[in-house]
Order: structure tokens, then C-alpha cells, then sequence
């Protein structure tokens, strides 16, 4: 295990994994970094500090005022860090377009952090009244009112469905079709929990579903992983190592599928007896199965409570 200075928490913020992260990552001297989801920089803090004097770090998130809070914390690191207003979606061509070719570890701790949940404008809470946006970018595409108030019964079923396997999609989905236009996150979570039948975890507000698949297709989240991923692994040198942390089952299930598709040496059809496709594979799965927070961890952070976290290494020469 290589010992790292764990940053201090910073407003409140402890990166979620951290030392599993950096464990996982073993970051060294002189060696390239990437993190695909800045947030608040904890995790690129550790990198930096552990790759002086002179490794460097690419950091991007899609959230510009995440950037300036990232941005600020880092200053220290000087040029060592460039930090980037971008999607992981786009890690390729980004890191490609600032010499990042060859990367030694990426790291993405995927999901929104808690400065943007805590921040009640920027509307992905049902906890803290505000607008029902939930951009990652606030600069430019549709919000979540913009999907509430003009998709149909049927579109919002769906959604709530497919990514936030709301088993009362389509209930929920006539409810708001019935009482919209809604602007605000209090408006909507109360309608849901006034409405809906009492289902799901005890202790779990019965709005939870609908803005987890809300905030996923605002920000078409789960395509913007898959581009991320094939990105990262375009980018990697051999021997470089891939880092996810996903909170929830669909984005958890979509890294497991892609690593293990992606280390697989046969991709021919199961029934055949000899392969004949001559595939290669271009990741080595480092830990086989999904590592957690330790008690301690949960204890301390909640939020890591359901974080699952998936290493791989880049093969070739
Ligand atoms: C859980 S936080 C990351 C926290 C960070 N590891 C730290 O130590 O502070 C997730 C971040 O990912 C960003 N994000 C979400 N989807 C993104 C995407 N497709 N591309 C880039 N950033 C994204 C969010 O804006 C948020 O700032």
C-alpha cells in the first residue's frame, strides 16, 4: 500500500475512496494523470502531491463553477494542473489536444458532488428548495423543467424507468403530466411523495428515483460514460490503470460490463469451439470484483456508502 498525505477535508468535502484511489493508481514522479470529474479537486489534490515534483494532472468537469472551486484549491500545484470546462465524454480529444497521450492512471468519481447537491439553484435536490434544472453545464442545454413540462406521459415514463427503475414510472409520469407546468424541486418532490404509493427503501424520500433519472438524462450521463471510458482506454500507455467510482447500480453495471469486455481475449460467439476471432485485449481487470468503503469510511461519509469502486490496466506495448 503506498501511504499518501490525505488532503484535508476542504469545506467539507472528503473524496470518496481516497486511498483506495490512489492505491490503485500508485501515482510517481513525473507521471500523467487524468481526472475526468474534477469536482472539488480532492482526488486530484492527492495525485498532485504524490506526483511531485514534477508529475501532471488533466482535470475536467463539466461544471464551470466547479472548475473555479478546483481551480482555487489547486493554485498551489501552479502548471502541474490543467484544468479544463469539459465533458469525460470528450477525455480523447481533450487530453490528446493537451499532450496528455500517453496517461498513467484516469480516475473518475462519477455523479454530482455535494457542493452541488447542497446548492439548492442548481436544483438537483429535493432537500433544498430551488429551480428544477440540474445541468452539470449551466451554460447552455435543457433543464429538468424544460423535460417535465414538455415531454409526454410516455417519454417520462421511460425515463424514470430506465434510469431510475421507478416501478411506478408510468403513475408518476400522469401525475405530472396532470399537474404541470412545475418549476421547482419542492413542487415536484412534494407531488411525488403526496401522490405516489409508498414503495422502496424505508426511510428513502419517495422522489429519489425520479431526480436520480432526471439528473441522468439532463446530462445524458450514462453515454457520456461509455464515450469516457473507450476515451480513457485510447488514451492510457501500457501499464496505465483505469480508477471508476460509481454510486448507483446502472453506472456500476456499465463499468463492470465495459472492463469485462474489454479484458475478454475471445469474443466469439460461446457455442464455438475454436476461436476464430483473434481478439486482444486491452485491459487487465486489477481487482475482480468491486471495492468498498470500509466502516470507517461510512461511518465518517455517508455518501460512500454506496460507492463501488473498479480498477483495470491498459495492456500493450
Ligand atoms: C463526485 S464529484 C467528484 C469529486 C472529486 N473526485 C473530488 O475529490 O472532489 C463528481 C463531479 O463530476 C462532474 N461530472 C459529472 N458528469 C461529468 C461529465 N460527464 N464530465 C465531466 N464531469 C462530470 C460533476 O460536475 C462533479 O463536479
Amino acid at each position: 500500500m503506498v501511504e499518501q498525505h490525505v488532503p484535508e477535508p476542504h469545506s467539507g468535502h472528503v473524496p470518496v475512496l481516497f486511498q483506495e484511489v490512489m492505491d490503485a493508481l500508485r501515482p510517481a514522479p513525473g507521471g500523467r494523470y487524468v481526472d475526468g470529474t474534477l469536482g472539488a479537486g480532492g482526488h486530484a489534490a492527492g495525485l498532485l502531491a504524490a506526483s511531485a515534483p514534477d508529475g501532471r494532472l488533466l482535470g475536467l468537469d463539466r461544471d464551470p463553477a466547479a472548475i473555479a472551486y478546483a481551480a482555487a484549491r489547486l493554485a498551489p500545484f501552479g502548471a502541474r494542473a490543467i484544468l479544463v470546462v469539459a465533458s469525460l465524454g470528450d477525455l480523447a480529444g481533450v487530453a490528446a489536444a493537451h499532450g496528455f497521450d500517453a496517461v498513467d492512471g484516469i480516475v473518475f468519481d462519477l455523479g454530482l458532488s455535494s457542493r452541488q447537491l447542497d446548492d439548492a439553484a442548481r436544483g438537483f435536490s429535493f432537500q433544498h428548495d430551488g429551480p428544477l434544472d440540474m445541468r452539470f453545464d449551466t451554460r447552455s442545454g435543457a433543464t429538468a423543467a424544460d423535460l417535465i413540462n414538455n415531454l409526454d406521459a410516455e417519454e417520462l415514463a421511460d425515463i424514470f424507468f430506465r434510469y431510475g427503475e421507478e416501478q411506478q414510472s408510468r403513475r408518476i409520469a400522469r401525475l405530472i403530466v396532470t399537474h404541470r407546468p412545475l418549476h421547482t424541486t419542492a413542487e415536484l418532490a412534494t407531488l411525488i411523495a403526496r401522490e405516489a404509493r409508498r414503495s422502496g427503501r424505508p426511510g428513502r424520500h419517495p422522489a429519489t428515483k425520479v431526480f436520480q433519472a432526471l439528473r441522468i438524462a439532463v446530462n445524458g450521463e450514462l453515454d457520456e460514460i461509455a464515450r469516457g471510458l473507450r476515451g480513457a482506454v485510447e488514451r492510457l500507455a501500457p501499464g496505465g490503470r483505469l480508477a471508476i467510482i460509481s454510486f448507483h447500480s446502472l453506472e456500476d453495471r456499465l463499468v463492470k460490463e465495459f472492463m469485462r469486455e474489454s479484458s475478454r481475449d475471445c469474443v466469439c460467439p460461446p457455442q464455438q469451439p475454436v476461436c476464430t476471432c483473434g481478439a486482444q485485449p486491452a485491459l487487465r481487470l486489477v481487482s475482480r470484483k468491486a471495492i468498498k468503503a470500509t466502516d470507517e469510511e461510512i461511518a465518517a461519509n455517508t455518501r460512500s456508502r454506496s460507492a463501488r469502486l473498479r480498477v483495470a490496466e491498459r495492456i500493450g506495448n
